[in-house]
């Protein structure tokens, strides 16, 4: 039997940005995905069929790593589904973990490449961001081009992204999920639909790359009065893009006494928000007075590792 785990993600600073290829900035929490694959006379997962639509990533995984099988897998999570706090990311890159490790060891950047490869396959236009933060863990920073640090480069067509590791302080961050399903492709494809008709949107996408790059820096300062304001500006850049929900600003309101600062994460819509703070117990509970539902998380997690080989 071969195990490995992978953790989810938060987009500190970003979104959608990214997907332009401005910088961006993620960290792996405290919650993860585990994939186990064990050798069978047919291929299932959790015990179904592979066809079940319930595991389109799995199965794109196998397609992408060429594993011939067949194995049985077993896939748990501790990462709510449709939260953004990337549980796709984390079961593709658990699943080309175990599926590697079954024939032979991959390396982290292959891992992270076809990883994203199978994001794009079933989700559409898509940035690395998500799939190499789960692979790597701690903290990635996209850039345009090659920094210190630098991990590896990730290419579609004319886009490219310059993946970095960051090291971050430990902090808190309460995730506040809305509950409400948003699919990332059509948000995705809204924002680059408003950028291609409107000079201002486009504006706001590179604001919101400086946004990110000072964040970075006020991180590692440890300037969290700094990185609270930059969050409350990526988050009006957001909703000002058209991805934001009122039940996230209702959220990121009863955030904000308890918080440095407070933004939605990963592609809105619905999704969910995210609070830096240092009274984590205030903040979840004024989050879930709100109607949102509460999970604390720890950054600084390790990425993709293999448990049992
Ligand atoms: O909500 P998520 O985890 O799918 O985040 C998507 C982040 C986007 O920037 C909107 C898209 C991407 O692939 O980077």
């Amino acid at each position: 039997m071969v195990a490995c785990s992978a953790p989810g993600k938060i987009i500190l600073f970003g979104e959608h940005a990214v997907v332009f290829g401005e910088p961006a900035l993620a960290v792996a929490i405290s919650l993860r995905t585990t994939a186990r694959a064990s050798p069978a006379e047919r291929w299932s997962v959790n015990g179904r069929f592979l066809d079940d639509s319930h595991f389109k990533y799995v199965k794109s995984a196998i397609e992408r790593s060429g594993t011939i099988g067949p194995l049985k897998l077993i896939v748990e999570s501790t990462i709510p589904e449709g939260s953004g706090m990337g549980s796709s990311a984390a079961v593709t890159v658990a699943s080309l973990g175990v599926l590697h490790t079954s024939s032979h060891a991959a390396e982290p950047e292959l891992i992270a490449s076809e990883a994203f490869d199978v994001e794009h396959v079933v989700q559409g236009r898509a940035s690395p961001i998500d799939t190499s933060t789960s692979t790597h863990g701690h903290a990635v920073l996209v850039l345009k081009k090659k920094g210190p640090d630098f991990l590896w480069r990730l290419q579609k067509g004319e886009r490219k992204w310059f993946l970095h590791h960051r090291d971050v302080p430990p902090m808190t961050f309460v995730v506040g999920h809305t509950g409400i399903e948003a699919a990332t492709g059509p948000l995705v494809d809204n924002v680059r639909e408003f950028c291609e008709r409107s000079a201002e949107a486009r504006k706001m996408i590179s604001e919101i790359g400086e946004i990110t790059l000072s964040g970075a820096e006020a991180i590692k300062e440890k300037d969290w009065v700094a990185v609270g304001e930059l969050m409350n500006r990526n988050h009006k850049l957001l909703n000002a893009l058209g991805v934001g929900h009122e039940m996230l600003d209702r959220l990121v309101d009863a955030a904000m006494p308890f918080s440095y600062g407070a933004k939605l994460t990963g592609a809105g819509g619905g999704g969910s928000m995210i609070a830096l703070t240092d009274k984590p117990d205030e903040t979840a509970e004024a989050i879930e007075s709100a109607g949102g539902r509460a999970f604390k998380v720890l950054t600084g997690q390790r990425g993709m590792e293999v448990m049992i080989r």
